[in-house]
Order: C-alpha cells, then sequence, then structure tokens
C-alpha cells in the first residue's frame, strides 16, 4: 500500500519514491497525497504520452508554492497553456533553437578551458557555476561589474540548488528570488528606457521587447521572470558537467572507450543525462475528468510525473540501470523515451528549450574534461552523489588539482 501521505517519504528520496512505489504495488499509477493533497503519481514511458497530452492536462496552479516562489517565479512560461503558452515559448526558442547558441557555447567552453590551465586546486562545481555566469551574462547583453561575477553566480545558483530544500536553504533560495526579479527587472526597464542599449537580438533586448498575445510589452516582473529563466536554468547546466565530469572519475573504462572511439561522445553525454540525478518529477492538473489504467481522475486533480523512473523504465532500455551510451547508437530520438529536461513537443508542450545548448555544451565540454584533466591524480574526496538533494551532486561537489 502506497502511504496515505507520500510528502516526507517522496522528500526523503525524491528520485527513487515514485518507482519504487509503483513497483511494490504492481503498476504504473498510484494514489496518495502530498502536502496533504489527493495526488495520482505516474511513471513510465506510457504514462508519459499521456501526461504530456495538452487537451487534458493544464500546469497552471500545479506547481508547488515553495517552487514557484524559488525555482521558477512567478508568471513565467512554466504555467502558462495553450495559444498564450505557445506564444511566450516562442521566446524561448528564437533565443535557444538549434544552432543559435553556438557563441554561448564557445564562450562557456573557452571558459572552461582556461579555469582548467590555472594551477591549483579547483571545486569544479563551484567553478563551473562561475564561468557559466559570466558566458551567458556576457551573450545576453546583462552588464557584470568585475567584482559582480561571484555575486550573480551565487544569487542565479540559489534558485536551483536550493530549491528543493525544507531547511534554511529555503529561506536562502526565496531571498535570491526576490533579489534576482528586481535586478533583472531594473535591467528590463532600464533598456526599455534607453538606459542600457544591448545589441539587438541580444537575450536581453529580445526579452524585453517581446510583446503578448495581446500586442502589449511583458509587465517588467514577468520580462524579469523570463531573463531569469534564460540566465538561471544555463547557469544549472553546471550540474550537468559536474556530472558528467563524475562519470569520467569514476569510469577508467569509460575514458578509455572515449579517446579509442571519438563517436562514443554522444551516447556518453545522453547517457549522463539519462541516469543522473537533476530533475526527479513534473506536476499537473486534469482539466477534464479522465481516466488512467483502473484510476478515475476528476477534473482539478493533481499528477506527479516520475522524470527519473521513466528515464530507466525497462519497457524502453535494455538493463536500464547499467551506464552504456552504446545504446545510442540506433537510438530513434522516441520524445517520451529519453526526458531529462521534459517529453514531447519542445514548441508546444513544456519541453525544455535549452535542450540543445545543454547538450551542445556537454559535448564540448566533456572533450575538453576528457584532453585536459589527469583523472588518474584526484585529490581525495567524497564522490558519493547526494540522491536527497536536488540535483544530487558529488558530496564534495568534485575537486580537482590542475
Ligand atoms: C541543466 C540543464 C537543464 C535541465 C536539467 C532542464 C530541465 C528542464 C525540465 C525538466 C523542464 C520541464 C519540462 C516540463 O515541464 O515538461 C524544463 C523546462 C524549461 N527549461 Fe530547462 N533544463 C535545463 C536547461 C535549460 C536551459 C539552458 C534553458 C535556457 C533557455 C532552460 C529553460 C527552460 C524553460 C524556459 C522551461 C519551461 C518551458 C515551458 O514551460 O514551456 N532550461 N527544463
Amino acid at each position: 500500500m502506497p502511504p496515505f501521505d507520500s510528502t516526507l517519504p517522496l522528500r526523503a528520496d525524491p528520485y527513487r519514491f515514485i518507482r519504487r512505489t509503483c513497483d511494490a504495488v504492481g503498476s504504473d499509477a498510484f494514489e496518495t497525497r502530498l502536502m496533504l493533497e489527493r495526488t495520482l503519481c505516474l511513471t513510465g514511458v506510457e504514462a508519459a504520452r499521456f501526461f504530456y497530452d495538452r487537451d487534458i492536462f493544464t500546469r497552471a496552479g500545479a506547481a508547488p508554492r515553495f517552487l514557484r516562489r524559488t525555482l521558477f517565479g512567478e508568471g513565467g512560461v512554466q504555467g502558462l497553456d495553450g495559444a498564450v503558452h505557445e506564444h511566450r515559448k516562442g521566446l524561448f526558442l528564437a533565443l535557444m533553437g538549434p544552432g543559435r547558441t553556438d557563441a554561448l557555447t564557445e564562450r562557456a567552453v573557452a571558459g572552461i578551458a582556461r579555469r582548467l590551465e590555472e594551477p591549483g586546486e579547483i571545486v569544479l562545481q563551484d567553478a563551473f557555476e562561475r564561468i557559466l555566469t559570466r558566458a551567458v551574462c556576457d551573450w545576453a547583453g546583462v552588464p557584470l561589474g568585475p567584482h559582480e561575477k561571484g555575486e550573480t553566480a551565487r544569487m542565479l545558483s540559489r534558485l536551483f540548488e536550493h530549491a528543493g530544500s525544507v531547511d534554511l536553504r529555503q529561506v536562502v533560495a526565496r531571498i535570491a528570488r526576490h533579489r534576482a526579479d528586481r535586478w533583472a527587472a531594473k535591467l528590463v526597464e532600464a533598456v526599455r528606457d534607453g538606459t542600457h542599449s544591448p545589441p539587438r537580438g541580444n537575450a536581453l533586448a529580445v526579452v524585453a521587447s517581446w510583446r503578448d498575445t495581446t500586442g502589449a510589452l511583458l509587465p517588467p516582473k514577468v520580462a524579469a521572470v523570463e531573463l531569469l529563466n534564460i540566465l538561471r536554468p544555463f547557469v544549472a547546466i553546471s550540474a550537468y558537467l559536474t556530472f558528467a565530469a563524475h562519470a569520467l572519475a569514476t569510469r577508467p573504462e569509460e575514458r578509455a572507450a572515449l579517446r579509442s572511439d571519438p563517436d562514443r561522445l554522444f551516447g556518453f553525454v545522453q547517457e549522463v543525462r539519462r541516469t543522473y540525478p537533476f530533475f526527479p518529477a513534473l506536476v499537473a492538473r486534469a482539466r477534464v475528468r479522465t481516466v488512467w489504467r483502473e484510476h478515475a481522475i476528476p477534473a482539478g486533480r493533481l499528477v506527479a510525473f516520475d522524470i527519473w523512473g521513466t528515464n530507466r523504465d525497462p519497457a524502453a532500455w535494455d538493463d536500464p540501470d547499467a551506464f552504456r551510451p552504446v545504446r545510442f547508437r540506433d537510438w530513434q530520438g522516441d520524445p517520451f523515451t529519453l526526458i531529462p529536461q521534459g517529453g514531447g513537443a519542445h514548441a508546444t508542450n513544456h519541453r525544455c528549450p535549452g535542450e540543445w545548448v545543454t547538450e551542445d555544451l556537454m559535448l564540448a565540454a566533456t572533450r575538453t574534461l576528457l584532453d585536459r584533466v589527469d583523472w588518474s591524480a584526484l585529490p581525495p574526496q567524497d564522490l558519493s552523489l547526494d540522491m536527497r538533494d536536488l540535483p544530487g551532486l558529488p558530496r564534495d561537489r568534485l575537486r580537482l588539482s590542475t
């Protein structure tokens, strides 16, 4: 029997709880409560197709308040539906679509290569956060003074590193969101009143001049949330770079295989995205009365969909817990099987518009890490992943000596 209320067990094991409970009840769905609200939990590729049906589910009012007040912000694309969502999504696809972010990737990888040349010890996660902050702010036309890089990197990383916490870090994340919203709104206003003129076509200029479906400029607070919806997640790619470094550090056989077969890199990156703990689950509400398996779902019912377990669904992946890059050799790219950044279609579903730049940066950065780091001489450290945290980073944030 699933627990009456699953809030605490989900917090204790956020990635594995839904899949484990589904396995225990012998189904891909179970009913429970989250924060006392009745919720249907779903896992697996078939459930993904159901969850991404826009006629059945809405995102409006689904995300818990503690995430809206930290990770997402209020009024952004994540909570929109239908035509209004598609229109707003166009903003992100115009900026982040395939081939549009090569200059950003180059900037970030050049920063990583430079940092690896400096002698001394590096905490990789922290270094990546600073390097990606500088790269994305320069690319987006966001001015940063010489001393602001570290401060801005901390502010942006707190939005994703502390958002899922229930301790004091939740307060730290809320303060960071408050500061970040004000900082980004001022930037938007400075562009609109002409006191700051970023080159036309770059991210800050496009967000500041984006008009909604009625033709009106976005309110400054909403434009600020959308600007942060580009800066924050780009900095969050740092976690995937640390995960790629972790896979290199802990799998000497994989390093050798990548050196002898460069074509393996694509599969390596996809396997990091598939197996490492970043986003555990998503939530939506039924907009109509519906049914899944034996579960009747009334309109308004909360549904939690399992990302972690779906990326390891045995119906889609052979030996799903094994780290096996070659599985991507003949992979057909079904949009509901590999879903670390959401599933379905980028333009019409809520699938992440940052997926292309994430993959590009991971490919380029992994190549640099493979070539430039002596992986056999890591300082002593705890390389275990903190599976209770979001994202589940290595406990010592991966330390290197250069
Ligand atoms: C660390 C890498 C990233 C991960 C793990 C990630 C993950 C996700 C996930 C799980 C979703 C939700 C999908 C859904 O609700 O169905 C999402 C949506 C989103 N992501 Fe990412 N993302 C990453 C990078 C990026 C980047 C670089 C951007 C920059 C543009 C970005 C911007 C967004 C936006 C704006 C949405 C909301 C889209 C919508 O509601 O239509 N993400 N991402």
